[in-house]
């Protein structure tokens, strides 16, 4: 549907679910990938089943809690591509906690990583961002209701979604749009805790009668990379199945 021959893409979290949906798609429509995760091992895996050429993937070990990390992941997209058209903040981690019996590490942790996280990135790759790219952050249906047992992953999300429409205005002047998706529940390894304790429920409250899946994040995050998107602006895309009007 969309030609990105030409263009870079740099995605965090590339070994997640949802992130390896977007890097197979991004890929396949010609884009040139900078991905990268925590888990380096796990991504470097994924890097050489989708290119075992090298030539259009290149990977980086990054915990986006560091800062210094998206400095080396923004300088590896400099040198291996001169600069990045688009980028998507994709890592994350979703674990339950009540907020009477939270550590101060345990929202540290979730802070650092789904909120502190987008700000280094986006930071560290502005520089490195041409005139008329698009930066896409993964927020969540949480950082609009709130979630049972999941504040501190809720504050992130909801950081993210002002973050992002901040950054908006930082960036138009350069033609960069800045948009969100705020997906709903997705098949994937992050929410499979939930899954198992809430599934058939959550499946009952869902309009669409199924859980999402990866690639159906992934389009989202094409259309919103692409010109077909181009005066969308500080914008979040929601995608649950119906489930955010409902519940
Ligand atoms: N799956 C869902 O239902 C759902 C719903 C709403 C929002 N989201 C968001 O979508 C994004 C992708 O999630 P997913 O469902 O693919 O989950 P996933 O668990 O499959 O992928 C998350 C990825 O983030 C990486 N990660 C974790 N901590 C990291 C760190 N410190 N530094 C760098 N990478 C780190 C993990 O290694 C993993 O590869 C996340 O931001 C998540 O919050 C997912």
């Amino acid at each position: 549907m969309f030609d990105f021959t030409g263009k870079v893409l740099a995605l965090t979290g590339a070994n997640g679910g949802i992130s390896q949906a977007i890097a197979s798609l991004f890929y396949g429509y010609g884009a040139s990938l900078v991905l990268s995760d925590v888990n380096g091992e796990g991504l470097d895996q994924f890097a050489v089943d989708l290119d075992p050429s090298g030539t259009r993937v290149a990977t980086i070990a990054h915990d986006v809690s560091r800062s210094d990390d998206a400095d080396a992941m923004a300088t590896l997209a400099e040198e291996r591509f001169g600069s990045v058209d688009f980028l998507v903040n994709g890592a994350g981690l979703y674990l339950a906690q009540l907020v009477e019996s939270m550590t101060d590490d345990q929202w540290r942790q979730s802070i650092a990583i789904n909120l502190d996280g987008v700000f280094y990135t986006c930071r560290a790759m502005i520089p490195k961002l041409r005139d008329g790219g698009a930066i896409v952050n993964i927020a969540s249906m949480a950082g609009h209701r709130g979630s049972f047992q999941h504040a501190h992953y809720a504050a992130a999300k909801g950081g993210v979604l002002v973050f992002s429409r901040s950054l908006m205005h930082e960036l138009a002047p350069r033609g960069i749009r800045v948009n969100c998706i705020s997906p709903g529940l997705i098949e994937t390894p992050l929410i499979q805790p939930l899954l198992r304790s809430q599934g058939e429920a959550l499946l009952r409250a869902t309009p669409l009668k199924r859980f999402g899946r990866p690639e159906e994040v992934a389009g989202v995050a094409a259309f919103l990379c692409s010109e077909a998107a181009g005066f969308i602006n500080g914008e979040t895309i929601h995608v649950n199945g119906g489930l955010y009007v409902v519940s």
